[in-house]
């Protein structure tokens, strides 16, 4: 199976009741794990890439490290029996959003939600009218989460407006909707018990009917965790959306789940471990190799989780 655009994996999740996740890349190794993981699960996926992902890959050009991620990514996905899409995370300057356009990315996130709604809508119209002209379909986010990343930053969480959600969807066009219901990026999600509003989310899907995304959507698995700490880590106090509340937020109509944070961690567990276990290596595919083995595993579990394992 091909390279898709992302509607077309959505679509059928949103139709049949499950989610997709959409796992952050940076090189080339965290690719190949996840396409691994995906092809024994038998399951579609979606590659995701932030502003920062595309710099870093470009070495500062976002032309460049556009083109080279639709390459690598598409390349493999004609090899594979699977549905595989790329899209652009937390898309926030034009010369980005416009770069992944341009290179082929399947979808791309025009993130405005850290502006009035008025402001948000009306950005999020013209980069559809764009998007939609070159076969490209969008998401967008309402609310704001709370979290620092590259360019992601906002001090608490401010949840979507159902009403507010369904006339931005009306107005925009847009094919998916990102609302915030209590979640945020990184590896420290909630100070207490992990709560989300997933009334808010049911009212949401209601209302609008079509594909959502859950950002911030990391488990952040202890196993990994500990195993990182054991051999050198200081990841402390470390906590993300346990599996049984993202199975409810997909029961409540999220079809995209967002994961990176889980990834990361994954990496540096399976490479710690090996780095200490063979200090005398010193072959880049030996430690890499040993990260991506984690990788996969934490990408197979989730695809069985969300209930796209066989959905290919
Ligand atoms: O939500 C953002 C992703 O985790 C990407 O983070 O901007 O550090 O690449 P990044
Ligand atoms: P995590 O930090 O929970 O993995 O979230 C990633 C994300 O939302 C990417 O857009
Ligand atoms: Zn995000």
């Amino acid at each position: 199976m091909p390279y898709v655009n992302t509607k077309v994996i959505l679509d059928k999740a949103n139709k049949e009741y499950y989610a997709v996740p959409a796992f952050n890349i940076n090189n080339l190794e965290f690719l190949q794990a996840i396409l691994d993981g995906a092809v024994a699960e038998n399951a579609p996926v979606i590659i995701e890439t932030s502003e920062g992902a595309i710099k870093y890959a470009g070495n500062g050009d976002p032309y460049l490290g556009a083109e080279i991620f639709v390459e690598m990514v598409r390349r493999y996905a004609e090899r594979l029996p699977i549905p595989v899409s790329l899209h652009l995370d937390h898309g926030k300057r034009l010369e980005y959003i416009m770069a992944a356009i341009k290179a082929g990315y399947g979808s791309v996130m025009i993130d405005a939600s850290d502006k009035p709604f008025e402001e948000n809508m009306a950005i999020t119209k013209k980069i559809v009218e764009i998007a939609h002209a070159a076969g490209v379909s969008v998401e967008a986010e309402l609310g704001t989460l709370a979290g620092i990343e590259d360019n992601v930053q906002s001090a608490e969480s401010i949840l979507v407006n159902p009403e507010e959600a369904e006339q931005f969807v009306k107005e925009t066009g847009v094919d998916f909707l990102a609302p915030a219901i209590g979640t945020s990026h990184g590896a420290f999600k909630f100070k207490g018990e992990p709560k989300l509003d997933i009334e808010r989310l049911k009212e949401v899907k209601k209302r609008t009917g079509i594909p959502l995304v859950l950002h911030g959507a990391s488990s952040v698995p202890q196993d990994m965790v500990e195993l990182a700490n054991r051999y050198g880590a200081k990841l402390e106090g470390v906590k993300g959306v346990p599996s049984d509340l993202l199975v409810e937020t997909v029961k409540g109509g999220i079809n995209k789940v967002n994961t990176d944070t889980d990834l990361r961690i994954s990496f540096l567990a399976g490479l710690r471990k090996y780095l200490v276990e063979n200090p005398a290596q010193f072959d880049p595919r030996k430690y890499l190799g040993e990260g991506k083995k984690y990788v996969t595993e934490v990408v197979r579990a989730r695809l069985r989780l969300l209930g796209a394992s066989g959905k290919a």
